[in-house]
């Protein structure tokens, strides 16, 4: 912030300090959506590595790890997409792992969490393709978007062989958790879209 800016936004009443997010490319509506991947990705990753300290399958826990990192790469990329539109980073307690995990208890195991991430990263993938597809997406979100949809084939790719190994041996089960947890996502996604006002992103 220059001199003559601060000195603007201290004769409109503003905290200089923080008066430089008006400065910012997108919308506060779009910055909180953008908070809200962060914090999403970085979960996501998080969720995953603890899983893999349990796993004695090596070759498991090599997916899981590699997985994990990028999620944790994602939220990295996504920090820095936020700082370079000239937003700012805001910690959020409610992520989408958050209300997964409010709406199924917290004693779930490896099926549950590689269901519930098969299915999250379906929707996740079909709502970055319509974010980068909006008119008016900033070229620095656009980047980041694409980069997300292309790592997230691979993600998409081993969970889906994963289930379809288990379905050999317990198919009942498999599908029934999937159909429940995509239940359960379709009422998260749609109450998620309505709180970060996604239908009025610009
Ligand atoms: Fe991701
Ligand atoms: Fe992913």
């Amino acid at each position: 912030m220059t001199t003559h800016s601060r000195s603007i936004a201290v004769r409109q009443g503003q905290d200089p300090m923080t008066a430089a997010t008006s400065k910012a490319q997108v919308s506060e509506t779009e910055l909180g959506l953008l908070n809200f991947y962060r914090a999403s990705e970085l979960h996501g990753g998080l969720v995953l590595a603890q899983i893999a300290r349990r796993v004695r399958d090596g070759e498991l826990a090599l997916k899981l790890l590699r997985h994990s990192a990028e999620e944790i790469e994602h939220a990295r990329l996504w920090t820095e997409a936020i700082v370079a539109v000239g937003g700012r980073v805001e910690p959020v307690r409610r992520t989408y792992q958050t209300m997964y995990a409010e709406a199924l208890g917290c004693q779930i195991g490896l099926l549950d969490v590689l269901a519930l991430t098969q299915i999250f990263e379906r929707r996740v993938y079909r709502h970055f393709l319509e974010h980068l597809h909006r008119p008016g997406t900033h070229p620095v979100i656009a980047a980041t978007l694409r980069r997300m949809i292309e790592e997230e084939k691979g993600h998409l790719s081993w969970v889906k062989a994963w289930l379809e190994d288990q379905a050999v041996r317990r198919g009942a089960v498999v599908r029934e958790r999937m159909m429940r947890y995509a239940a359960v996502d379709r009422r998260i996604y749609d109450a998620v879209i309505v709180q970060l006002g996604w239908r009025s992103v610009a």
